[in-house]
């Protein structure tokens, strides 16, 4: 099926950037990458775009990917674990590409690519089919290089989040994310880790994100006296853990795109081996906490942020009292579950930095030195 692009999705309509646009059509963009895109039929499971058969045999993955869309292959590394139980590697593609990694046939490697165009996702993706691997593509763009790649292999899963004209990713990272989840139910299935029921129990959660990421939304003019407040630092540390982790990284990753803020995302636990030399009045440090996230843990990464008079942001639950009065300024999410947490994570982060940016004055669309798609090494 050929999904055309209307002049009308292409145009910024009653948005002042191309960004702030793609942001806010997350709701209808994940719910394009969900419904009725897995299916059951008898006792087959049908994902489109992919040959499941091709599925059957694979004991393990590696996913890789650049930018943005690697911090949704962090995410999917985890999902497909926990439902699927199958290990999953991540790399780097330009990394991947120039390095004899050990692999063997039931090996699926799968390629994440907004534009279906990078130049080092495309050169791991061919160096993997020289070397025999079944590929497979979370793709956004349709008919690009990388779907070519993999079309007649395990397949290419479309994310169909519709045209993304701004340089920063927003709306193709959260699409990948709930692509990776549809993947890990089907490898689930296939491999007996979880049964139809609980298969399509997990799909009408998934239905309920557009909902909730609307709610989100709608706490813009929060999101902006935060960055209100914080605009005019230096630097910024993002900390997380667990699913959390990789948003925190794919929050300083827009941080620094498009407000050429310097921040940078850690994983809370190794604060203590660097970053926390850096913590100082100076320093705004958003903390993403949620239960289940350890928890505990980076309320203890909290204080000590606190005790060196750093500046605290916290992401967390709008019913978490606790954190939110050890907080300088909050992000506040409804509750959800691990399924949703991290879209919904995702999105103060992607106002936050859209708000930094339009007071730094910067070019939030075109960003310097940035290009959308990078088809050259
Ligand atoms: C560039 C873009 C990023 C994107 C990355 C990977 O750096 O500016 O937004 O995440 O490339 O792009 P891809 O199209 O492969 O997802």
């Amino acid at each position: 099926k050929v999904i055309s692009y209307s002049a009308k999705m292409i145009e910024k309509g009653e948005y002042k950037h191309f960004l702030h646009k793609e942001i806010h059509e997350q709701p209808k963009a994940i719910a394009d990458t969900i419904l009725g895109r897995l299916k059951f039929k008898g006792q087959n499971i049908w994902l489109e775009g992919i040959d499941t058969q091709k599925l059957k045999a694979i004991n393990r993955v590696l996913i890789v990917a650049c930018g943005t869309s690697f911090h949704s292959a962090m995410i999917g590394k985890q999902i497909i674990e926990e439902k699927a139980k199958i290990p999953v590697e991540i790399e780097l593609a330009s990394e991947f590409r120039y390095r004899n990694c050990i692999l063997d046939k039931n090996t699926l490697v799968i390629g994440i690519s907004q534009s279906g165009e990078t130049a080092d996702t495309i050169g791991a993706l061919n160096s993997a089919k020289s070397r025999g691997m079944a590929l497979l593509a979370i793709c956004n763009a349709i008919d690009s290089a990388i779907a070519r790649l993999c079309e007649d292999d395990a397949g290419i899963f479309y994310t169909r989040a519709g045209p993304e004209i701004s340089v920063a990713s927003t709306k193709a990272f959260t699409t990948q994310v709930a692509a990776l989840h549809l993947l890990a139910l089907t490898f689930a299935y296939l491999n007996k880790s979880l049964h139809k029921g609980e298969i399509l129990k997990e799909i009408e959660k998934l239905k309920t994100i557009p909902k909730v990421i609307e709610s989100v939304l709608a706490c813009e003019k929060d999101i902006a006296k935060v960055a209100q407040n914080v605009a005019s630092a230096d630097h910024m540390l993002f900390l997380g853990r667990g699913i959390l982790y990789p948003i925190a990284l794919e929050g300083a990753l827009k941080m620094k795109e498009i407000s050429y803020l310097h921040a940078e995302g850690y994983a809370a636990g190794e604060m203590k081996h660097g970053p926390i030399a850096l913590i100082d009045e100076n320093m705004p440090v958003v903390v993403l906490a949620a239960k289940g996230q350890g928890y505990e843990k980076i309320v203890s990464n909290l204080e000590e942020v606190k005790a060196r008079n750093g500046r605290v942001l916290v992401l967390c639950d709008k019913n978490d009292k606790k954190l939110i009065k050890r907080s300088d300024m909050n992000f506040l999410l409804p509750f959800c579950d691990s399924t949703i947490l991290p879209f919904v994570a995702a999105i103060p982060l992607q106002l936050f930095a859209y708000h930094v940016a339009l007071i730094r004055g910067t070019d939030v669309d075109q960003p310097r030195n940035l290009a959308k798609s990078v088809t050259v090494e």
